[in-house]
């Protein structure tokens, strides 16, 4: 894992599955470095006028992705921006790389378990709209972890930390390599 050699330290990026507490810590972290905060969900929500579930049940997952994408890439060459951004960014290749350009990536992972309770308490996630949503988690974890991994500069495992704690290593890493 490549760790802190980031070429751009100027925003921080949040990648990871659903339920690994994108949000919630990227509002802490730009509080903390006086940075914006940004959600690629609300972009594209924002854009399309419509929530996220409405916009998969009529326009698909493929829709989604092409919206998310734009949605990061107008961020490009913005500063002090921490980005929180979908579970499923890192699946588009494209969105690599900007993800890449963007800032310091971080990876926040937890365990399946964790993941699971969190994300089975709301049902705003289309993709487990599945008849078994638990192993729905389990084979997007599978498939994603990989992806989350070579997109990331720093991995942070969230599993026994509080939302502030996660912030605060994220801060730590940052504050060191500007
Ligand atoms: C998705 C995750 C969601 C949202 C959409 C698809 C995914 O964001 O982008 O429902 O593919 O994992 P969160 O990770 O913020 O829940």
């Amino acid at each position: 894992m490549r760790r802190l050699n980031a070429p751009a330290r100027e925003n921080v990026v949040l990648v990871g599955f659903m339920g690994s507490g994108k949000s919630s810590v990227g509002r802490l972290v730009a509080r903390t470095l006086n940075g914006r905060f940004v959600d690629t969900d609300r972009l594209v929500v924002d854009r399309a006028g419509r929530e996220i579930t409405e916009i998969f049940a009529t326009d698909g997952e493929g829709y989604f992705r092409q919206e998310e994408g734009r949605a990061l890439r107008s961020l490009l060459g913005g500063s002090r921006l921490v980005v929180a951004t979908g579970g499923g960014i890192v699946t588009v290749p494209e969105n690599v790389t900007a993800l890449k350009a963007l800032g310091f990536v971080v990876w926040l992972t937890a365990s399946e378990q964790i993941i699971w309770e969190r994300v089975s308490r709301n049902k705003k996630r289309p993709l487990l709209h599945t008849e078994n949503p638990r192993e729905t988690v389990r084979a997007l974890l599978e498939k994603r972890n990989p992806l989350y991994e070579a997109a990331a500069d720093l991995k942070v495992e969230t599993t026994l930390l509080t939302h502030a704690e996660v912030a605060e290593r994220i801060c730590e890493a940052v504050k060191k390599g500007r």
